[in-house]
Parts: C-alpha cells; sequence; structure tokens
C-alpha cells in the first residue's frame, strides 16, 4: 500500500525568499514606477505605504495562516472551513492560472531584451517609435505569424515548469534562495549608478528628477483624484503583494510550524516594498532626465520596453551593461512570480485529484502552453480581427488582466475576508500566526482590517473596475 507522503516544507528563510520571489514581479518593476509618476510622487508612494502595512498586511496574515493552519492548497482549505467555501478556493485556483499565460508571454518579451542586451545588441533595441517593441510582442504588418514571441513565451514558461516540476525544496526554494538575492544586489547596484547620470544634451541630472518621484505633488489635487490615486494604490498593492489568487494560502501551508509568521511577513512586506521603491527610484528620475516630463507619461509596457531602451542609451557605452543587467534582473522578477502562479495550480491538482506533482505540473504547463500561445497570437493583426478582442477593443493579454486583477482578485478577496474574519473567525487565524507565543503586534489592525474595512474598500475597488467612479 502506498504511503501518505508528508507535506513538503520550506525552511524559514526559503519561505520568505519564496513568497518575496512571487511577491516581486513585473508589478514592482514598471507599474509601481509609472503610478508613482503619475499619481503625484510621494503622495502615492505614502498612500501606499499605509496601504501595505494595514490592508495588504491584513489579507497576507489571513491567507498565510490559513494556509499553514489546513496545510492544504486552496481549494482543500477552504473546504475545511465549510464544504460551502470550497468554491471560493476555486475561484483562487482560476485566477493564477488565467494569469499564467500571459505573464509568461510577458517574461518572453523580457526575454528578448535580455538577449539582445547580452548579446551585444542593445542599441538595436532603442526606437523611440517603438517598432523593436512591435517585433517583440508580434505585431506584423500582414497579418504573418511571428515567431519571436511565441519561442520566447515558451523558453521562460518551460524554465518555469521545470524548477515547478523539481518541487518545493529541490525546485521553488532552491531558485528563490539564488536568484533573490542577486536580483537585489543588481538593483542596488542599478539605483547607486542611476542616481548620479547626467544627460549632456539637455544638462538634466537623475537628481534633480528624484523630487518628482519623492515629494508629494497637491498641484491640482481633487477629491476625486485623490480618490483615484488611492484606488490606483490598493489595486497595485493588491497585485504586487500576490493576493488573493492562492498562492499566499498554497505556500503558507508549505510553512513550517516553528517558522515565526509576524516576522515572515514584515519581512516579505519589507522586500516587495523596497524592490518596488528602488524600481521607482531607478526609473523615474532616468526617464526625467534623458526624455524629460513627456517620456515620464509612457504609460504601461511602453515605460519598460520603449522609453528604457532609450534611457540606457542616453548613459553611454556603459548603460548597455546597465541594460543587460536591468533586464536579467526582471527576467529573475518575473520567473520567480510565476513558479509561484504555476505552483498554486499544481497544488491545487495534486491535492484535490490525488494526483502526483509530476502529472499535475504537466496538466498546468499544457493549459499554459495553449492559452498562452493565443495571448501570443493576439498581436497578430489578422487573428485580432476575428476573436472578440476586435469587440472588445482590447488585447486578449489586456482581457485576461481586466478579468483576473479587476474582477475576479476583488471578489475572491472580499470572499477570503469574510470566510477568514466571520466564519473560520479572526481568533482562529491569530492562534496559528501566534503559535508558539510568537509577538504579534500588528493584532488590533488585523482584526479590524479583515472582518470591517477590508471587505468595504475592495467592494470599492470592484465598483471602480466597472468605471463607477471615472
Ligand atoms: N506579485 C507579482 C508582481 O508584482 O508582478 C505578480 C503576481 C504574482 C501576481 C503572483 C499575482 C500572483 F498570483
Amino acid at each position: 500500500m502506498e504511503e501518505k507522503k508528508a507535506r513538503s516544507t520550506f525552511s524559514s528563510l526559503g519561505f520568505v525568499l519564496a513568497a518575496a520571489g512571487s511577491a516581486v514581479g513585473l508589478g514592482n518593476l514598471w507599474r509601481f514606477p509609472y503610478l508613482a509618476a503619475k499619481d503625484g510622487g510621494g503622495l502615492f508612494i505614502l498612500i501606499y505605504l499605509v496601504l501595505v502595512l494595514s490592508f495588504g498586511f491584513a489579507l497576507m496574515t489571513s491567507e498565510i495562516a490559513l494556509g499553514r493552519k489546513t496545510q492544504k492548497s486552496p481549494v482543500a482549505a477552504f473546504g475545511e472551513i465549510g464544504k460551502t467555501w470550497k468554491f471560493v478556493g476555486w475561484g483562487a485556483t482560476i485566477i493564477p492560472a488565467l494569469i499564467i499565460p500571459y505573464y509568461a508571454a510577458i517574461g518572453g518579451w523580457v526575454c528578448k531584451y535580455a538577449f539582445t542586451y547580452l548579446t551585444g545588441h542593445g542599441r538595436d533595441a532603442v526606437d523611440a517609435s517603438g517598432g523593436f517593441f512591435q517585433t517583440a510582442i508580434g505585431i506584423t504588418a500582414d497579418g504573418s505569424v511571428a515567431w519571436q514571441p511565441i519561442l520566447w513565451f515558451f523558453i521562460f514558461i518551460t524554465a518555469t515548469f521545470i524548477i515547478v516540476y523539481l518541487g518545493v525544496e529541490n525546485g521553488i526554494e532552491k531558485a528563490s534562495v539564488i536568484l533573490m538575492p542577486i536580483l537585489l544586489i543588481i538593483i542596488i547596484f542599478i539605483a547607486g549608478y542611476s542616481t548620479f547620470v547626467k544627460d549632456e544634451v539637455s544638462g538634466r541630472t537623475a537628481l534633480q528628477g528624484l523630487s518628482i518621484y519623492l515629494v508629494p505633488n497637491f498641484k491640482g489635487l481633487t477629491l476625486v483624484k485623490f480618490l483615484n490615486i488611492v484606488l490606483d494604490a490598493m489595486g497595485q498593492m493588491f497585485y504586487s503583494l500576490s493576493l488573493a489568487m492562492g498562492i499566499m494560502i498554497t505556500y503558507g501551508s508549505y510553512m513550517k510550524k516553528d517558522s515565526s509568521m509576524p516576522k515572515s511577513i514584515n519581512q516579505i512586506e519589507l522586500f516587495d516594498t523596497g524592490i518596488a521603491l528602488l524600481a521607482g527610484f531607478i526609473m523615474v528620475p532616468t526617464v526625467y532626465c534623458f526624455l524629460g516630463e513627456e517620456g515620464l507619461g509612457s504609460a504601461g509596457p511602453s515605460l519598460m520596453f520603449i522609453a528604457l531602451p532609450q534611457v540606457f542609451n542616453g548613459m553611454g557605452s556603459f548603460g548597455l551593461v546597465i541594460g543587460a543587467l536591468f533586464f536579467v534582473l526582471v527576467i529573475f522578477a518575473a520567473l520567480t512570480s510565476c513558479i509561484s502562479l504555476m505552483e498554486a495550480v499544481t497544488a491545487t491538482i495534486m491535492d484535490r485529484f490525488n494526483q502526483s506533482r509530476k502529472v499535475s505540473v504537466i496538466i498546468t504547463y499544457a493549459i499554459a502552453l495553449v492559452i498562452g500561445l493565443i495571448v501570443c497570437l493576439g498581436y497578430n493583426k489578422f487573428l485580432f480581427e476575428v476573436s472578440f478582442a476586435s469587440v472588445s477593443g482590447g488585447q486578449i493579454l489586456d482581457i485576461l488582466d481586466w478579468a483576473t486583477n479587476s474582477f475576479l482578485m476583488p471578489i475572491v478577496a472580499i470572499l477570503t475576508c469574510i470566510v477568514v474574519g466571520w466564519v473560520w473567525g479572526t481568533d482562529k487565524a491569530l492562534e496559528e500566526v501566534q503559535l508558539n507565543g510568537e509577538k504579534f503586534p500588528r493584532k488590533p489592525i488585523f482584526v479590524v482590517m479583515t472582518k470591517y474595512i477590508a471587505p468595504v474598500l475592495l467592494f470599492i475597488i470592484l465598483l471602480n473596475s466597472f468605471g463607477l467612479f471615472g
């Protein structure tokens, strides 16, 4: 008879680095700096910090406590509280399953940029009109199929697959323990270097741009604008901390009972927020320095994929080295996040359908390959026109992003607060958090946030997703 295998576990450091690896990703490196520049610099940062330390912290605590208590992945974990709540776990599993394909497609674009810089062709990526970027993502003028994005997507998703296949200790923990410290060193180095650059043509320095990033800008601030900044910060915080996606429940289920939960949570928050702040520290001042205020208007992908290569170019020949380091850093960040997404789905298949890791991860990989292929082809002119994307006006990637982050995520998060706060009860959650007599100074914040404030704020995020606040 087959013996039931003990659940895999992370070491204390392994847990923090794996969870931080999940949290630190494209959201920190490209979305945070862009939002900070758009939303009043220091004002956005201040609001973001308050939200991470209260709201984000409460939800992260709920999820990790639920995972460690039940030692199960999301569906089974919610099922332990009551069979009725299993659907919340399913919701939390569908989200990463839908995020993986588009996250890996973007990971593929980053690989293409890193390859270009590492092979000494960084200047090819400098194209203010975005031609290089269009080729990288597969927009072809005649509707022919572009193979490059598919190839790079395949490389990225396969690397993710191999690490998850190797398991919790030998794959995820090892990858996180190696990649996260390197990532930290690279980002500190780039931040240090880029603070002192100067554009000889315009005479601007990065140090001048630092004030745009750090000083709160109240110019033209109205109540509606302020609310929109708060909403931007809330959405960003959720995405950045990998909340409401089943991940912290799954990783919590691998946390050792003698690891300190309050300390680990502090460290994950610090890591994630620190990297986001450093990314802004690099991008906002340098883009201002080399491209002026208009450069800071670059929304979404164009900030990282079109504006930054121009910045690296402006830094002279050493800029190409910085560019290579930067895109390698982005690969590491995206990879550790994608690993966590794939693990959340894999663990659910393993627990729910009693399958081996091997079978479960192959199923997850296969689903990701199919949907990812569709995402990559979504930029093809011909396929775009015949697909439903043309009706909604967005790319398939944008549709998946909206459906997961703006629609499903707030719903799952509201339900998580209700189930943990009212059904399971914050007292039970606190027992798990304070196991072994751990001190938990933010206990009152956790209780009030989870039970009362977070569900209301989440409901507002949900309404905002449907454009109710303009
Ligand atoms: N937190 C990651 C980021 O900031 O890019 C992205 C992410 C990973 C989102 C895992 C959601 C998730 F479940």
